[in-house]
């Protein structure tokens, strides 16, 4: 497809964005990434990725790449991703893009890599073991993003550097070799970030403070169960303070209104304790995930779900980005 057809289709442009393959996804990730894909279908042409080359920037995110990459696409379309409206696609499979990768490092100057603050994170966690991979993953990204001539990301704030970085590359391959690729856009999603159940970090499942999508209503009360609450409230007397609570925070994604006020004055007034609070907690996140949940068992038991949608995404991905590489070939001036 191209972006004259989405003018035609009323679409508002192109979206790409990519996660790397972390498996069954969590609350934080439908919250931070997978709600907002699924809601941007409608209104642009959509392409979204499974990231796994950039996984193999941290070697141990490789053991189970491909068990992994199906989880995950497997809860993408119970969460509503749809193969008839977006074009979703492995990254590996579509090995143009680090073709293009490599052109785009040569008009990346060091300085403009070494001010990336995940450059910077990852310099004070390996000094000199970090891989020339790790150095260009911004790069890579970059390449993601072009190669299929997007001009809206949806990512999160951490993200946005990253998106920054991209529209300077492509000024200085636009300059060098003629305006070819749009200068892309981060369009920041209004959602909260999702602190995990040790009350402090980042849901993320390495830190393993995550609630899967996918949880039965067991291990989703389990996880709940594990929770950090309000550090002051040591006795069941104690009046909590639902602002600083995690568990409240989760209460107004969940919960109905009712609950929400029903829980935040009875922690108020100390009539109710912590663990009957996350009690409701755990039943209002398995009644809102139950839809999705049926959705994914009902997607398991077909065969070839993922597969299917992978293998159309991937080849109209292949297409369009084997398009691009004959353009910039030709810019670049390489022999033909
Ligand atoms: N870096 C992103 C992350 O860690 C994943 C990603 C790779 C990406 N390429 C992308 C996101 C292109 C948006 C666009 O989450």
């Amino acid at each position: 497809m191209s972006n004259d057809e989405n003018e035609i289709k009323g679409m508002k442009g192109r979206i790409l964005s990519g996660a790397r393959p972390t498996g069954r996804q969590h609350i934080g990730n439908y919250f931070g990434a997978l709600k907002n894909w699924v809601s941007l279908q409608d209104s642009y042409q959509c392409f979204y990725f499974v990231a796994d080359i950039h996984a193999m920037t941290t070697l141990n995110d490789t053991k189970d790449l491909e068990l992994n990459t199906r989880e995950m696409v497997l809860d993408w379309l119970a969460a509503g991703l749809d193969p008839e409206k977006s074009v979703l696609f492995v990254q590996s499979q579509v090995p143009e893009v680090t073709e293009l990768h490599t052109y785009l490092s040569m008009v990346t100057p060091m300085g403009w890599l070494q001010r990336v603050p995940s450059f910077k994170e990852q310099l004070r966690a390996n000094g000199d073991g970090m891989n020339y991979g790790l150095v260009g993953y911004p790069v890579l990204q970059t390449a993601d993003i072009i190669i299929y001539k997007a001009d809206t990301v949806p990512v999160g704030r951490d993200q946005v550097p990253h998106v920054e970085l991209s529209r300077e590359i492509v000024r200085r391959f636009n300059g060098e070799f003629g305006e070819i690729f749009p200068e892309p856009e981060a369009l920041l999603s209004k959602s909260p970030s999702i602190i995990g159940t040790d009350g402090q970090n980042k849901m993320s499942k390495s830190l393993d403070n995550h609630i899967e999508l996918a949880a039965t209503p067991e291990e989703t009360r389990a996880r709940v169960k594990t929770m950090m609450t309000d550090p002051q409230r040591a006795r069941r007397t104690d009046p909590g303070r639902p602002w600083v609570c995690n568990v409240y925070a989760l209460h107004q994604l969940f919960s109905s209104e009712a609950t929400q006020l029903e829980v935040h004055e009875a922690c108020t007034n100390a009539t109710i304790g912590c663990v009957e609070d996350k009690d409701l907690l755990a039943k209002s996140i398995n009644e809102t995930l139950e839809p999705f949940r049926e959705k994914r068992r009902e997607l398991e038991n077909k065969p070839n779900v993922v597969d299917e949608a992978l293998r159309e995404g991937n080849e109209k991905a292949k297409a369009i980005a084997i398009a691009t590489m004959e353009e910039v070939r030709e810019a670049i001036g390489f022999i033909k």
